[in-house]
Parts: C-alpha cells; structure tokens; sequence
C-alpha cells in the first residue's frame, strides 16, 4: 500500500511568518568570538565580521536573530558593550562561568544584522537588572538624537536610531539556573510593568514575555497561566524553548519519533494561553515564540572549559544524519502550528549549537542540521496549505507510542508549492503518491533528497559533504495529476512544484 498526500493548492490554512525561520546568537563560547566576529581572520571585513559565515548565514536565509542571550542575558549590564571598545571593561559571566570582553555589543550586533540581511530580536535582563534597564536599552536602540540615550548613541558614532521592533520580556525566568530567577508571580508582574512602561515609549513595539523553559518544567502550563493573568493585555507572544537529543530516548525509532513532543507542547502552551484569554475576555490571540529550539545533548555538549576562560569551545555539538531528521521533524512541527507561531529561532546559530561551525582562523562548514534548516527557509514561505496524508505506516515506540513513519507538509509562496516529506522508517522504502487538486497541471521544479547510510554520520571540516541534500530524479505528473515516489528508509525530502504554464 502506498502513502497518499493530497495537496490543495487553493485552500490556505494560514499565512506563515516568516520569523518562523529565526535563529539565535548568544555571548556564549565561540559564537560571536570566532564565529561571527575575528579581526584578522583571512575573510573578516573592516568591521572584524567574517565573511565565510555570513555566505553561510545569509544561506540559511534567517529573517530574524535574537541576541544577547539567553542565560547570558540575565546578568548583563548592556552598558558595558557600547562605547569606545578601549574603554569596555572585562566581565565575570557567571551563566556560563567565562569572562566576556565585551568587544562585541550592541552596536556590533546591529551593524552585523545590517551586514547579514537580518533584524535583530533584542532580549532584555529581567534577572538582575530590571525595567529601568530595559527602557534606556530600548532608548538607546531607538530614540532620535536631541535625547539623552539617542545622544550617547550619535557619540558612539551612530545618529540613525535602529528602530529595534521585537523584544523579548528576559530569558527562561523559571530556570533554577537563571540568574535572578523569578516566582511566576514575581515575574509576571514585572513583565507586565515593563511592558506598559516601554509602551508609553512606542506603542508599536512587539512585546514576548518568558513562558517556562520547557514541558518538563514542575510549573510547565500554570507558569504560562499566572504570567500572562499579570501580562495578557500588555504581550503579543509567550516565548517557548525545548531541546531534545538522542539520549534522552529508548532507541533511534523514539529519538526519530520525538517532534511530536514539540508539537504537544505548542498545543498546551496555546490551550494556558486562551484559557487566559477566555477568562479575562480578551480580544487579542496570543502568538507563541518558540525562540529557542533545536537538538541539543546537554551532557556530552556542555559548558565546561578552563573557568573564567575567553570565548572557550561550548556547547559544540556535532551533529549527525539522525539530528538533521529531527530538526527537519520539528521543522514540519512547527509549520503546522504557524498559524500560531509567529517566532522561532534555531538555537543557535554559530559554534554553539549550531548549524554553521568554525576553525579559529580557518574554514567555516554545515553541520547536517543546516540542510533541512535551509530548504525550509528558503521555501517554505508565504502560506501553509491544507493537505490530507493517508496510508502512512507506524512504527511502536517507547516514549511516543504508535508514530507515523511519514510525515508531510506543502506551503505555497505565490505561484511556487513547496512540499517537505520526512520517512524516518528505517526499515523499507515507501511507495508515495503525490496528488494536487484542482484543474491546474503542475510540472516538478526540482526535488531534493537528504540521505545516508550511517544515521550517525557527521559532516566536520574535511568532510563537509557527507551530510548533504542532492538532486533527485525529477518525477513527472501523471495525467490524473499524481506523482509516484519511492522513499528510501530514513529520508527528507523537498519537492518544488509550480503550474505548467508558468515560466
Ligand atoms: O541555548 C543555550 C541555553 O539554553 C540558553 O542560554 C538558555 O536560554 C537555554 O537554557
């Protein structure tokens, strides 16, 4: 029996943002250090940026980067990162047991984006700053010249103000580990203070308060309730973070199976979000921002390093074929809740993370997770369509119960539908047909397949293709307007269709 999608390219489920495809910069190991940032490294350009990452960035084609943190964030004095770089003092940073030189601030970030093509997600310290803090960040950020906050901007040599719309209300206020962690009380009341105060600044601004850092959290869901009874009114999104990592499951079919973890955890943040809403009779649907995700092995990929080193080596994961499946599963997670998810960021973005590594003064390359990453950014834009699976087999598994061995989603940017097709069963290949309703014959733009024999094969430095999509034979419609496929066992797949007619 085959596996049947039926797209319907004229039925619009929902527009996607497309901040669904943000990533995540944080003062954490060698992320801007040697990562974004190395004067005299061969390709930095006059500001210190290098230039094989932001090639590489401007791939993944982020709309958004979120910065400074984070853990980072929650006892950093923003301060200390503006102003003549001779004159920025050394800090202890204690999320992550490091010193931070503070040769990259603020204003290095804003000049990076500018260069990357991106926006920047500012994040505030709600752990041991407060709204004070956060209103003269914001100021000196946005306000014109001929203010105090402005003026300190023009004399650090930029007069434009950055017009920073998105903000988020502090970092993962629940963590035992964040600094000057908060009660949901504590914190919800702050956030919604802050909020109404940078308000009275610019109304427009786009407000995300810290939701709990993730489904295993004690508070998980009554966190979400009694912040956002403090805060409804004044927030546009609640932000959500999870992390997942093949250890944390019984066998590879769990680990594979695992994006529906994210999934149900967007569906119950939702369900504490419009309990709120319902109960305070609010007009206004909050928007979730799912602001950190990724796979992450916490215990094999820590912190540790030499302490209160510079911009050591952390958190840098190695990332294999069966991490870039998982990413490209809860890229389809994520998609499906787009009507509701206006944010997103992959964390990170280099180094630490990430899908982007680095040699200190050597070559920049793409982990596996770049891939699935990148095709969904580039394509799977404009607007989720309605489809209809059928036929797919399941597969037990341990942790997740009976999990369908596909899955698929199709979005549609103008005339272009792009379809993304993930097989994580590994045992056979699967027969698929694909089937696009209406009058319209459509022709296959291309059709790109990531596989690999190893589901534990890396890419690294000198093996920077042995995790990499390639051309696929390029399928014709039938004229009932089907496609047949054959999935290989542990598969991604991107199908780009546009009408016939069209050039
Ligand atoms: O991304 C690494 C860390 O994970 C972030 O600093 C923190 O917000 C989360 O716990």
């Amino acid at each position: 029996m085959s596996t049947r999608l039926r797209i319907f390219p004229d039925l619009v489920q929902n527009p996607i943002d497309p901040r669904l495809y943000g990533s995540f910069i944080e003062h954490l190991g060698r992320a801007v250090y040697t990562g974004l940032y190395e004067p005299g490294h061969p390709t930095a350009d006059a500001q210190g940026f290098r230039r094989d990452v932001l090639d590489l960035v401007r791939e993944l084609n982020v709309p958004m980067v979120r910065y400074p943190g984070g853990n980072f964030v929650s006892a950093y004095d923003w301060e200390d990162g503006v102003g003549p770089r001779a004159q920025r003092p050394c800090r202890l940073d204690y999320a992550w047991g490091v010193t931070e030189t503070n040769q990259f601030g603020t204003n290095e970030f804003m000049a990076w984006c500018k260069v990357a093509g991106t926006a920047p997600m500012m994040a505030f310290n709600l752990g041991t700053r407060g709204l004070d803090a956060a209103r003269q960040l914001v100021e000196y950020c946005n306000a014109s010249i001929g203010t105090k906050f402005g003026d300190q901007r023009k004399a650090h040599g930029f007069a434009d103000p950055y017009n920073v719309r998105t903000w988020c209300l502090g970092n993962e206020m629940d963590g035992p580990w964040q600094t000057g962690r908060k009660t949901a009380d504590e914190y919800g009341r702050l956030a919604n203070e802050t909020a109404n105060a940078l308000r009275q600044f610019d109304p427009a601004l786009e407000l995300i308060a810290c939701g709990s850092s993730g489904p295993a959290m004690p508070a998980f869901a009554e966190w979400e309730r009694v912040v956002l009874e403090h805060c409804y009114g004044q927030v546009d999104a609640l932000s959500i973070h999870l992390y997942v990592c093949e250890a944390g499951y019984k066998s590879l079919a769990d680990y594979l199976a695992c994006p529906v973890v994210m999934e149900n955890q967007m569906r119950d943040v939702l369900a504490a979000c419009d309990f709120v809403k319902a109960k305070q009779r609010h007009k206004k649907t909050m928007m979730l921002s799912f602001d950190e995700w990724n796979v992450w092995d916490m215990a094999r990929f820590g912190a540790k390093c030499e302490r209160w080193a510079e911009a050591p080596p952390q958190l840098e994961q190695l990332y294999t074929f069966a991490d870039a499946l998982v990413v490209g599963g809860m890229l389809l997670a994520l998609l499906r809740q787009s009507g509701r998810v206006r944010y997103a960021c992959l964390a990170q973005l280099v180094n630490v993370i990430a899908p982007i590594m680095t040699a200190p003064g050597g070559g920049a390359w793409r982990q596996t997770i770049f891939h699935p990453f990148a095709q969904a950014s580039r394509h799977g834009r404009g607007a989720l369509l309605f489809t209809h699976l059928t036929g797919s087999t399941h597969t037990d598994t341990p942790t997740h119960g009976p999990s369908p061995d596909i899955e698929a989603v199709a979005t549609r940017d103008g005339d272009q539908v792009a379809v993304f097709i993930l097989h994580r069963g590994q045992a056979t290949p699967a027969a698929f047909i694909l089937e696009v309703e209406g009058s319209t014959r459509w022709r296959v733009i291309e059709h790109q397949l990531l596989a690999a024999p190893d589901p534990h094969a890396c890419n690294g430095p000198d093996q920077a293709e042995t995790v990499a999509p390639r051309c696929a034979p390029t399928p014709s419609f039938a004229a009932d307007n089907t496609l047949a496929l054959t999935l290989p066992p542990l598969s991604w797949h991107l199908l780009r269709l546009a009408p016939e007619n069209a050039t």
